[in-house]
């Protein structure tokens, strides 16, 4: 017995990892705080207050995203805040000065509940950035 796993175990592993190589294996998609990190943070700050080292270059000064709740009555405004996110909403007067993240957030579809009672597929990514920007209420 402990022969035959000896002999399946390094090949399952060189397995997994050519799988890997050939792209088969998704990889882990980034957590909702990293891709904050990487894609947010320039303009709306590491803490998320609007302060980011891009803000002060821009016309519309970026939301601070840490009140969203509080400026809304005390409820997080998940569905537009995603919908913000995503594109489907424009800046304000019109001007986009936020770029649209859709594309690059595409992922496995979850199903999720916005807060509209209906849960829709939704991208992994699109619901984990949701998740931390309410963390930071
Ligand atoms: C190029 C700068 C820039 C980047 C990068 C950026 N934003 Fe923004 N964002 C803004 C500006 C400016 C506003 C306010 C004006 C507007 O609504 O377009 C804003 C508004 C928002 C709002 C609307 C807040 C409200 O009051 O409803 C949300 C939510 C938001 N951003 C989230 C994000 C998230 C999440 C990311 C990263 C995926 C991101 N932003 C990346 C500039 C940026």
């Amino acid at each position: 017995m402990r022969t035959t796993l000896s002999i399946i175990l390094p090949l399952a592993g060189a397995l997994v990892a050519a799988l890997a190589l050939a792209g088969c294996v998704p990889e882990e998609p980034p957590t909702g705080a990293e891709d904050f990190a990487a894609f947010c943070s320039g303009c709306h700050g590491a803490g998320g207050k609007g302060d980011g080292p891009l803000a002060g270059d821009l016309d519309n000064r970026p939301a601070d995203l840490t009140r969203l709740a509080r400026r809304n009555g005390g409820d997080f405004p998940k569905l537009r805040v995603m919908a913000k996110i995503w594109g489907y909403t424009g800046g304000r007067d019109g001007a986009m000065v936020m770029p649209n993240f859709g594309p690059l957030l595409d992922s496995q579809l979850v199903p999720y509940d916005a807060g509209d009672g209906i849960e829709s597929p939704t991208p992994l990514r699109l619901v984990q950035l949701a998740e931390y920007i309410e963390s930071l209420q």
